[in-house]
């Protein structure tokens, strides 16, 4: 008998069609996502779980109790209860690397967008406020060739954002990190600092942490009250690593100069945030690995640890705090 599993979200046909060789399945077929309810209903009774960001706590697996593995099809993993899942054995795998390109091509869509003022003049332009009146030294902005940029992460996402800034920008690269990366250093000529020494260094502050307990808030108050005034900060990681609060005074009082954001603590963003209505503030629905091929190879290798996990082998992305499990 073949595993049954359930996919949470309609994934490309290509993908279903390798799943169905393997395991017995049912999909959620519709665009909305799915409502809680249904979902507990449809994990009743199978081995597997594809799902986007899968919210996985007790409660959730005390409802599927035949669950073996939950395959998100996403890297970050925080929906994830690490130590109830350890407790219940259930394998937990993500979508590493497949997507790490086109999430540093991104962050330099940001990084460009926030230091040129793009999208700022585009909505300008379109609202045919292009006159002559303005002076020049209005649409004046900041360069991204040759200025600093301090990425705080320096994990596989990092690493590229690294390469784009280091050899294509001729940037000067300062990182931090919870580990040196010296073949890095090496490699592309970047510096590793302290977190102060980097926020008092970068015209451009890039945020690359995952979400965990210990990296929530990791931008307050006193590290924006650091960064330079003309500076720029950018995250496209987690909302909640940084304290939004914190971020919007930090503009409202022009302690930096403006930001590039792709992740919100709250998402779909409220309508009544504030960072709504800045001009130095670009905001872009979560779309870090929203192209077609990314997202593509990020379900087929989600339905690969799947397949994998239910049919008792190794999933290859088993997420690093649950690798425990297939420990001898
Ligand atoms: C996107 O946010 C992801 O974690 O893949």
């Amino acid at each position: 008998m073949k595993p049954k599993v359930f996919i949470a979200k309609p994934i490309p046909k290509e993908v279903e069609e390798y799943i169905a060789q393997y395991c017995d399945y049912r999909m959620w077929e519709k665009t909305e996502q799915i409502p809680n309810e249904v979902l507990l209903e449809e994990v009743a009774d199978v081995d597997g779980l594809l799902t986007p960001k899968g919210v996985i706590t007790k409660k959730f697996l005390e409802k599927a109790p035949r669950l073996k593995v939950v395959s998100n099809i996403a890297v970050g993993y925080d929906t994830f209860d690490l130590e109830v899942m350890k407790e219940h054995r259930i394998v937990g795998t993500h979508t590493p690397y497949v997507l790490d390109e086109a999430v540093a091509d991104l962050a330099f869509g940001l990084i460009l967008d926030s230091s040129r003022r793009i999208s700022e003049f585009n909505n300008l332009v379109k609202a045919g406020n292009w006159d002559k009146t303005k002076p020049e030294t209005y649409f004046y902005g900041q360069d991204v060739h040759h200025a600093t940029i301090g990425i705080i992460g320096m994990g596989r996402i990092g690493e590229k954002i690294s390469r784009r800034a280091a050899l294509g920008f001729e940037m000067n690269v300062l990182y931090h990190s919870h580990t040196r990366k010296p073949a890095l250093e090496e490699q592309y000529g970047i510096e590793y600092r302290e977190l102060d020494s980097l926020l008092e260094s970068a015209d451009i502050v890039v945020m690359m942490l995952p979400l965990t307990s210990e990296t929530y808030h990791y931008m307050g108050a006193e590290q924006f009250n650091k960064m330079k005034s003309s500076a720029i900060f950018i995250n496209c990681s987690r909302g909640q690593v940084v304290d939004e609060t914190a971020l919007i005074a930090a503009l409202q009082e022009g302690k930096i100069r403006g930001a590039g954001l792709d992740v919100f603590e709250v998402e779909p963003i409220e309508k009544d945030n504030p960072l709504l209505t800045m001009d130095n503030v670009v905001v872009l629905p979560h779309i870090g690995s929203a192209t077609d091929r990314t997202r593509f190879d990020m379900a087929m290798k989600a339905a690969e640890n799947l397949v994998a996990g239910v049919t008792r082998g190794v999933p290859e992305n088993v997420v690093p705090e649950l690798r425990c499990l297939f420990e001898k």
